[in-house]
């Protein structure tokens, strides 16, 4: 009897206090609706911007003047100037270390502008060569350094050809080539007969290029897909050297270079 007085004692005194004990423990129990998972949440660290891939120092970032309506680039010895039918090079820049990479051409050991490089672009393509070829794949250089002069040529050749908006796709207006900045490179191989176009994407070489070429600081500059943020046709034999950070971010997040810059925060 004194038993049952208690046990019913007991019982209302929970009722009364509205079953908080209870409630309690429910609370901790994981995966419930109401779990929030508050207390596994670490506070998220930011990295420091020298060591997060999405900042850039400022020297990176293209310094323009706009000289009779076109924006023109002022550090043009900016290994990450980005050059495209926005930005342009001045008429009369050339690179003043172009060197000649120790890699095999197409055109044999002619002396020629188009074999030259910027030096620290040079040295990334001969180290790409030689990696590629102890791996069994044979590249070949087709064109690296152009003038002003030479652009302009090649593009009035193509305007001739097939008209100004579709040799727009192809060929760069003179002044907006990355090839007049020493840092890009054509490569093709003998299995397309040393030819450039899309076939190449499909030949060993041309996968080769594509999957590796970041880790020596080059990107497919005009990949397939964006041709509506870069302007340009798919390219799969246009390699542009960015530096190895750069390239890796942006091989990373399938970016063009126009995207990175986008999302790239100055230091
Ligand atoms: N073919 C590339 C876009 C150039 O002319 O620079
Ligand atoms: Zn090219």
């Amino acid at each position: 009897m004194r038993l049952k007085f208690m046990l019913l004692f007991i019982m209302i005194a929970l009722l009364v206090s509205g079953c908080n004990q209870i409630d309690l423990p429910l609370k901790k129990l994981p995966f419930t609706s109401d779990d929030s998972g508050e207390e596994n949440q670490q506070p998220q660290e930011e990295l420091p911007p020298e060591n997060d891939p999405l900042s850039l120092e400022s020297i990176f970032f293209n310094e323009i003047k706009e000289v009779d309506g076109k924006n023109v680039i002022q550090n043009t010895t900016n290994t990450m100037a980005l050059v495209n039918n926005q930005y342009f090079l001045p008429e009369s820049y050339v690179p003043e270390d172009l060197v000649r990479p120790n890699v095999a051409f197409t055109f044999g050991d002619e002396e020629a502008e188009k074999s030259l490089m910027r030096q620290e672009a040079a040295d990334a393509l001969t180290k790409m060569f030689t990696e590629a070829k102890n791996a069994g794949i044979e590249l070949f250089a087709v064109s690296g350094y152009r003038s002003y002069n030479r652009q302009e040529i090649l593009f009035e050749a193509e305007t001739n050809r097939v008209g100004r908006d579709k040799a727009m796709q192809v060929v760069a207006i003179p002044g907006s080539s990355e090839h007049q900045s020493g840092l890009a490179m054509d490569i093709t191989s003998r299995s397309i007969n040393f030819n450039l176009d899309e076939s190449y994407a499909n030949t060993k070489e041309g996968k080769w290029l594509a999957e590796n070429a970041h880790r020596f600081g080059f990107i497919l500059r005009y990949p397939k897909g964006k041709e509506a943020i870069t302007n340009y046709i798919y390219e799969p034999w246009h390699f542009r050297y960015v530096g190895v950070k750069a390239a890796n971010v942006i091989y990373e997040h399938n970016w063009t270079l126009e995207e990175y810059f986008n999302e790239v925060k100055k230091m």
